[in-house]
């Protein structure tokens, strides 16, 4: 895709997303903070297609997946009043619903469209469909590890400054110290905890821990590794043995992509 297509598409996105701005910065918090995640994941996606040696139009086509893959959130929170899919509605799929109703695409070629719709459609999904074009499936793993990055930085920097996270973006969940052994089990097992089985802001941070099992890209993982947010949010989490244990497999994994975290990364 060539430089200009995803010019306009950045002019749209910020119209569409201001849209929701009401200025008054107490009522705006959930849309600014998911404008913002954009613009971070747009950065980081365009970054690791570099590190990957992607053309320019793959780049570009990185890029405009990354600034619609949570189009949907706007609309979602103004609905719902929640970024909760499972009380409200899958909101991939509802990115996907306004993009095929503005027609936001339609001058791209079929298979550029068809590469970002799938992305979209795709990134927040449990596992992904085997039955699609190999370009269609890079970018639909590119997409997911992009948004892991930036939803661990987001979370790391409340733990860096001692904040308690936006209620909208923790679901609404307690800040009890409790850890739910179904969230422990995934990660010592090396894989993706469930949703389902959050009960707290805790087993929130250990539910994001357990997505470096789910890193599609040894790129993705050194990134991760020399951000320092994992090890961040990692010590915010309690001194139980059974969470401890747990984090150690998770470090272990990040150890594995054979990066350390930057220094400045891991101040408080
Ligand atoms: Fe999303």
């Amino acid at each position: 895709m060539p430089i200009d297509p995803v010019n306009t598409l950045k002019r749209w996105f910020d119209t569409y997303s201001r849209s929701f701005l009401s200025g008054d910065p107490s009522a705006d918090g959930a849309h600014s903070l998911k404008i913002a995640h954009t613009r971070r994941v747009c950065e980081i996606i365009v970054h690791l297609g570099k590190t990957m040696g992607l053309s320019a139009r793959q780049l570009g086509l990185a890029e405009a997946i990354g600034l619609f893959h949570d189009l949907g959130r706007f609309e979602q929170f103004r609905r719902f009043g929640t970024f909760n899919d499972r009380l409200s509605v899958n909101h991939a799929a509802l990115s996907v619903d306004i993009l095929e109703t503005t027609g936001i695409l339609n001058d791209l070629p079929m298979a550029d469209r068809s590469i970002i719709m799938d992305a979209v459609r795709f990134h927040n999904a449990p596992s992904l469909p085997g039955n699609k074009p190999e370009e269609n499936t890079f970018f639909m793993r590119l997409i997911r590890d992009a948004d892991k990055l930036d939803i661990w930085k987001v979370f790391a920097d409340y733990c860096r400054m001692g904040k308690r996270p936006e209620p909208a973006i923790v679901q609404h969940l307690s800040d009890l110290p409790i850890c739910s052994p179904a969230i422990i089990k995934a990660i010592l097992e090396k894989r993706m905890a469930n949703f389902k089985e959050m009960k707290s802001i805790n087993d929130f941070k250990l539910l994001q821990l357990s997505w470096v099992f789910d890193l599609q890209f040894p790129e993705s993982l050194a990134l991760a590794a020399t951000q320092g947010n994992l090890q961040v949010i990692a010590q915010s989490l309690p001194a139980d043995a059974s969470v401890q244990q747990a984090i150690s497999v998770v470090l272990a994994q990040l150890s594995s992509s054979g990066s350390s975290p930057h220094p400045q990364d891991h101040k408080e």
